[in-house]
């Protein structure tokens, strides 16, 4: 089978929409056809300040939301990335393959650095790309999923892979970015030009939060002039994204809501896909509630997850380290 790796940070109490709609899907969905592993990516987690029990809480409650989402441990090797210590090691043989210059031009590096003080940004922010191609390339991973802001990442990684190869031998399986079409990108609610995120916590429908504040949150989303209900994203942004949303929770087609509306107003597409995100958001914080309420289950899917990841990532690591030449230590 095909192997398929992911991961996501734990920065923040909840996952949102975006998260979901972008990649959670996806990584429910490939397990079965591929040979999966998630990974709640704590490393990246710390290259912004972060609180250290924060972070412990957070990193239990995403492999709550991983699990209460329908990530199967019995059919994916889920685990926290700082438990493979593999993957830190593999990132320092990848840095010294890296360009500076093709670091500088990461546009997610750019936005980051931008909104923090020069003082403040530290170098984990800018070497962040070579740990993420490090999560992806030990496994040999054919597919990622990821969400559009990721596209550049993944490039870098296939460049990355590609030249390791051809300098030191075929070592790396290349990976493909596995992006969504309707839903690459989940606009914020109050900025449908801005795309949903955990740092502009504006018009963020979160999964964890009361699910009346997110049908209100959608009530009161910023639509575009006019009051015809079609999917027109370069001119209506702000519906085309509800009815992205729309469409992806309930697996009816845009061109059926779209009829389904015609005559309606803003008003009725608001308050009926808040009650879709309502029915979608109740019964999942509920499954959330029951792996939290069992830290020590939890710890031990975690910790099985990891054996295994392990078990992969050695053997690669074993290789890489052989192919640049470093001694063997037995
Ligand atoms: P992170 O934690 O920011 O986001 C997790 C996933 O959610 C997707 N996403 C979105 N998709 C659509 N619309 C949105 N508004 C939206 N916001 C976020 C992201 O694209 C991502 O797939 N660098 C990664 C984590 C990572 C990783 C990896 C991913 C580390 N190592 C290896 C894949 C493979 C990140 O910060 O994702």
């Amino acid at each position: 089978r095909p192997r398929v790796f992911s991961g996501i940070q734990p920065t923040a109490d909840s996952f949102h929409l975006g998260n979901y709609l972008g990649a959670l899907r996806e990584w429910v969905a490939m397990q079965g056809e591929y040979e999966t592993f998630y990974c709640v990516v704590d490393l990246h987690a710390i290259t912004v300040a972060q609180d250290p029990e924060l972070l412990r809480k957070r990193t239990r409650l995403s492999a709550a939301q991983l699990l209460a989402l329908g990530i199967d441990p019995d059919r994916s090797t889920l685990f926290v990335q700082s438990h493979v210590p593999e993957h830190a090691q593999l990132s320092w043989v990848l840095e010294c393959q890296t360009g500076f210059g093709e670091a500088s031009r990461m546009t997610q590096f750019k936005d980051k650095a931008a909104r923090q003080d020069a003082e403040h940004v530290g170098v984990g922010l800018f070497t962040y790309p070579a740990l993420m191609a490090a999560d992806i390339l030990l496994y040999q991973a054919d597919a990622v999923p990821v969400g559009e802001d990721q596209r550049q990442h993944l490039e870098l990684t296939r460049n990355l892979a590609q030249r390791f190869n051809s300098r030191f031998g075929e070592t790396f399986t290349v990976p493909a970015a596995h992006i969504p079409k309707s839903t690459a990108k989940i606009y914020d609610l109050q900025d449908p030009n801005a795309k949903m995120s955990k740092s502009v916590p504006s018009g963020v429908i979160e999964l964890l939060e009361d699910p009346k504040r997110s049908a209100k949150k959608i009530r009161s989303a910023v639509t575009d002039t006019g009051r015809e209900i079609v999917y027109d994203p370069e001119n209506k942004p702000g519906v085309s994204n509800l009815l992205a949303i729309y469409s992806s929770l309930t697996d009816r087609t845009v061109d059926e809501l779209q009829a389904a509306y015609e005559g309606k107003g803003y008003g009725d597409l608001k308050k009926d896909l808040g009650e879709v995100v309502v029915e979608f958001a109740t019964p999942l914080q509920e499954k959330v509630r029951g792996y939290l309420d069992d830290p020590a289950e939890l710890d031990k899917v975690l910790r099985r997850g990891a054996e295994h990841a392990r078990e992969v990532a050695t053997r690669t690591l074993r290789t890489v380290f052989d192919r640049v030449g470093f001694l063997s230590p037995a």
